[in-house]
Parts: C-alpha cells; sequence; structure tokens
C-alpha cells in the first residue's frame, strides 16, 4: 500500500523534556514552566515540533511527578495553571504541539483518593485501589506472588485495615482499580479537562500494567531475569499481571475518546511486550493507540552492532508496516544515554542520528541528545531517584544491563547544558546547587558552543531535522533495503520513496573508508556526516564512492 495523506503525529519528530532539568527561571534549582517557556524559540530553531514533558502534576515529588497527588492542578514546584496556559499558547503560536505525561496507572499515596481509600474497610474509596487479604491464617504473606517492575513482592501491607495494597512499580504508587467504573470515568474526565485545554496528545505510563487478573492467580516461573517476548521480569513471567485483554480494550476506548476531538490528538503509550504484543497496541484496524514506543535502540543496538540493527529495523518493517507508525527512540529519562552506550564517539552518534531521522516513524529525542549529553555518575546511596535508594544496598549493580533500566536514573536525568555559565546555565542563581549535579563535561558540552560550530552534533541534528522536513519520503515514503553483497557487514544502505521522489541513505559502520557501487548513478548529494566533505571528496565516478569511517551520507 503507497503511505499517502499521513497526519500530523506520524510526520512528526518528538522531543521529550524533563522538566526537573531543563531550565531554572526562579534560581531554587529545579527546572519550571517559565524556563521552558524562555527555550520555545530554540526548539524552533532545533527543527523539533511536538513536545512530550514528563509530569509537571501535583505531587510529593518521591518519584519526580510520577506519582501524581492531583491530576489536575500544575505542581507549585514547576509554576502555575496559569504558567501552563502560557506555555500552551506559546507553543501553539509557534506553531509546536503538546504532549502531556499522563500516569493512569496508579496513583502517589498522598493522593486524597488513596487517603481516603486506605482510612478503612469501608470507606466508598476502598475499591479504587486494589486492596485484598493476605495468605496463610494469619494473612501476613501477600496475595499472591506477583512481583513489582522495581523488584520484590507487589503488595505492601496496611496494618490499620489488615489488608494488602497492591502496586506495579513502587510502594508509594498504588495501582488503581479500574474494574471500578468510577475510577475509568474520573481519569476519561481528566484527559478532557486537558483535551478541552488544548493539549495535543498524551504519552501515557506503564499503560501495559492497566489491569491485572480478577482472580490474582500466581505468575508463572520464569528462566530469563528479563525477556521482552514473554514479558518476563526477576524471573517472573508476568502473565497475569501485564498486558491483559481487558487492557487492550481499554486502549480501543481511549482512542474512541480523542477521536472526539479536532484538530486530531494522539497517545503514545509505554508498554513493555513482544513485537507482536506491542503491534497489538496499535489495534486491529489501527485503531487504538496511535504510537507505542519501541525501545530496543535503547540498550543493545545503539552499541553500534551494524547486524542487530538491521534485524530490529527489519522486524520492526515487518511487525508494524504502514498504515501503523512506528516509533525509534534512543533514550529516555529511565535509559542510560546514548552516547554513553557509544562511549562517547561522536562520529558514531552522528550516524545513528542520521539513521534515526531518515528512516521510516517517528524519532524521539530525549533533551541533551541533540549535544551529546552523557550519564553522570552518582552514588546510589544518595541517589534522588528511589530506585537508586531501592537498589543503594544491592550486591550486582551489574543487573542494570540485564533488565533495561539504570538503577539508578539520575544519570540521565542531569541538568540541560546550555552554556558556559555557571551551572552551565542552567539555573541562574550562583548560590544555589541543582537538584542534580551539572555534568563537568558541560564547559565542552554546551548549546552555546556547539551553535558556533558548523560540525557540531546540535548542526547535525538541525540539518537532518530540516531535511526530514524539507523531504516528502522521509517522512512518508516506503522503506526498502538497498543490498551490498560484499559489504553487508559494514554498511546500512535504505531507499525511502514516494510517488517519484527516491531519497538514498548509505551509512559506514566500519572504522576505515570504504568505496562502493551506489545504486543510482550520479545522484546528488543532500548530507554528510562529515561536515567538510563534498561531492568532491566522496564520489569516485558516477557510479562507486568511498565514504570515511563512520560517516553517514543521504542523495537524492
Ligand atoms: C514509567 C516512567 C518512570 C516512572 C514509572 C512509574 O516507567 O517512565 O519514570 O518512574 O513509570 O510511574
Amino acid at each position: 500500500m503507497e503511505p499517502k495523506n499521513l497526519k500530523w503525529w506520524q510526520k512528526t519528530v518528538v522531543y521529550q523534556i524533563y522538566p526537573r532539568s531543563y531550565k531554572d527561571s526562579t534560581g531554587n534549582g529545579i527546572g519550571d514552566l517559565r524556563g521552558i517557556i524562555s527555550k520555545l524559540e530554540y526548539l524552533k530553531e532545533l527543527g523539533v515540533e511536538t513536545i512530550w514533558f514528563s509530569p509537571f502534576f501535583a505531587s510529593p515529588q518521591q518519584d519526580h511527578g510520577y506519582d501524581v497527588k492531583d491530576f489536575r492542578l500544575i505542581d507549585p514546584v514547576y509554576g502555575s495553571m496559569n504558567d501552563f496556559d502560557k506555555l500552551l499558547k506559546n507553543m501553539h503560536e509557534r506553531e509546536m504541539k503538546i504532549v502531556l505525561d499522563l500516569v493512569l496507572n496508579h496513583t502517589s499515596v498522598e493522593h486524597p483518593w488513596f487517603i481516603e481509600s486506605a482510612s478503612n474497610r469501608d470507606n466508598p474509596k476502598r475499591d479504587w485501589y486494589i486492596w485484598r487479604d493476605g495468605q496463610k491464617s494469619n494473612g501476613k504473606k501477600p496475595p499472591n506472588n506477583w512481583r513489582s517492575m522495581t523488584g520484590g513482592s507487589a503488595w505492601k501491607y496496611y496494618e490499620n485495615t489488615d489488608q494488602w495494597v497492591y502496586f506495579h512499580f513502587l510502594p508509594f504508587q498504588p495501582d488503581l482499580n479500574y474494574r471500578n467504573p468510577n475510577v475509568k470515568e474520573e481519569m476519561f474526565n481528566t484527559m478532557r479537562f486537558w483535551l478541552d485545554k488544548g493539549v495535543d496528545g498524551f504519552r501515557l505510563d506503564i499503560l501495559h500494567s492497566i489491569y491485572e487478573d480478577e482472580k490474582l492467580r500466581n505468575n508463572p516461573f520464569s528462566f530469563s531475569i528479563y525477556s521482552d517476548k514473554n514479558s518476563a521480569l526477576f524471573f517472573q513471567q508476568h502473565k497475569y499481571d501485564l498486558n491483559l485483554p481487558e487492557t487492550f480494550d481499554f486502549c480501543l476506548e481511549l482512542r474512541k475518546l480523542i477521536n472526539e476531538y479536532e484538530p486530531e490528538r494522539f497517545l503514545v503509550g509505554e508498554v513493555f511486550g513482544g513485537i507482536e504484543q506491542l503491534r497489538d497496541y496499535y489495534g486491529p484496524e489501527n485503531n487504538s493507540l496511535n504510537e507505542v514506543f519501541l525501545f530496543e535502540f535503547t540498550s543493545n543496538a545503539l552499541k553500534f552492532n551494524i547486524n542487530k540493527i538491521r534485524k530490529i529495523i527489519s522486524r520492526i518493517e515487518k511487525s508494524i508496516p504502514y498504515p501503523y507508525t512506528p516509533t525509534y527512540v534512543y533514550g529516555n529519562h529511565d535509559r542510560d544515554r546514548y552516547l554513553s552506550l557509544l562511549k562517547g564517539n561522536i562520529q558514531k552518534a552522528k550516524l545513528l542520528v542520521t539513521m534515526q531521522l531518515t528512516l521510516r516513524g517517528v524519532p524521539y529525542i530525549y533533551y541533551g541528545e541533540e549535544i551529546g549529553m552523557e550519564n553522570v555518575k552518582f552514588k546510589l546511596k544518595s541517589s534522588e531517584d528511589p530506585i537508586g535508594q531501592k537498589f543503594a544496598k544491592f550486591p550486582y549493580p551489574q543487573i542494570s544491563n540485564l533488565i533495561g533500566f539504570s538503577l539508578t536514573r539520575d544519570r540521565c536525568r542531569t541538568p540541560m547544558q546550555w552554556s558556559l555559565e555557571p551551572h552551565a546555565g542552567f539555573s541562574s542563581n550562583k548560590e544555589t546547587e541543582p537538584w542534580l549535579k551539572v555534568s563537568n563535561n558541560s564547559k565542552l558540552v554546551n548549546v552555546e558552543i556547539q551553535k558556533e560550530n558548523p560540525a557540531s552534533l546540535l548542526n547535525i541534528y538541525k540539518k537532518l531535522l530540516k531535511i526530514r522536513k524539507e523531504f516528502n519520503s522521509l517522512h512518508e515514503g516506503e522503506l526498502e533495503f538497498i543490498k551490498l553483497e560484499d559489504l553487508f557487514k559494514k554498511v546500512l544502505a535504505y531507499r525511502r520513496v514516494y510517488g517519484n521522489q527516491e531519497i538514498l541513505i548509505y551509512l559506514n559502520f566500519a572504522n576505515k573508508d570504504l568505496t562502493f557501487r551506489i545504486s543510482k548513478s550520479n545522484p546528488e548529494l543532500i548530507f554528510s556526516s562529515y561536515f567538510n566533505n563534498k561531492e568532491s571528496d566522496i564520489f569516485i565516478n558516477d557510479r562507486y564512492i568511498k565514504l570515511s569511517a563512520f560517516e553517514a551520507v543521504i542523495f537524492k
């Protein structure tokens, strides 16, 4: 089927802001909405038009906003509803789209609903959460064997009512009970509240865990510590607590809800599972979640293994073909920064971003990736991140490579590096330390310096984002691999075709010059990741080209 008339959310590029770390306008060491507003021009110039914000709703901030105590209020740490309205207006005036992060799955223990619910067994809000008696005669063993996503039992005991409450993530984030129609209605109305204000979409936090088995059947044992295929984590196959049939029905309802709105809104789900399961989240007729995150690139593949990368792209193309919209995610607020996986190799990063911005689907850029921010080291025990604290005494820190998230996510959440000023220009107040220390590479890696250098990573992102917008085939076209027999293990090549427009992409994964024949004679060079390389440096004759180590090129 020939792609055509794609919707804005199929063609867009999404940029994720972690509000706490973007720009502090008040000088208290924590980023805020006004700070973000002051950087909208930067984002516009960069060339991204959809911005997803990690949560800034009222919250005790135990999980920095992923523990909400009022879904319809802005946390004073980040500003006021006025600031939000201003942000929305300023974004729409610049033709940018605003995507909020909605945590439907759970609330904070400080949410008034939970306080009521926990107060006694007869409270009208009791059934808004999942309370159960314990096992054994004295009830002192959790109701079943379910493990939380961060390890250990997924149940917390409350002595006052002698019952256990279920949580999928951390104990202070109890899961809402979506089998109760009042919960569903309230949360749907919350979505409408924001949609009526004009927000363009939602990123839906751990949506695969919205429903759990009514009978609370025990999960089976798994031999793997982590596997996407059968949703295994910590040696348990999450058969009865994740990806339930009810969850897929729920997603269809969510889509119906946003379909009530014009202009069109969108939903991107944070869900985990095998690729077939992920595909099912798009709905049988592309009528469910508009997109889901595909995380495979956030770990193994970014270690620059061409075979793995090719396999992942093929798998995505096969399982999530047009009209479904795949996503290409290189990092987020839970994962290691991709440049650190590449050991800081900027040339490799330039190749990978050329790939990300020329594949079929929607690229997700995590703030700071555009200047090559890297992980910053933090001690687990003094970690701001509650996961870091939870794992502080855990003897095997290497486990993080196996389970897909960092043990302290502080390391990928450090303040944005804007300039050579104190605190890298993140906070105007020299006296106050930012909530997380700024990377000590900020004198070399920052926006101010990179802006001036045409060969910088920042300018590569800008150039690619511009090219992506200019050529329809890059956002709307089909993707076909180009066969390069003998260089199969060194060069990844594909074409993007839309109508008469054909764009060719060649990526040299080898750490040396390579000369080879291209698929079309004398195409025009529109981009090289080596800033200075011109056609005369690349073409040997009209059919043969020479690429430098890790060079990425685009032809038309
Ligand atoms: C998601 C978020 C993560 C958060 C968790 C609990 O995985 O990405 O940051 O801590 O859900 O809401």
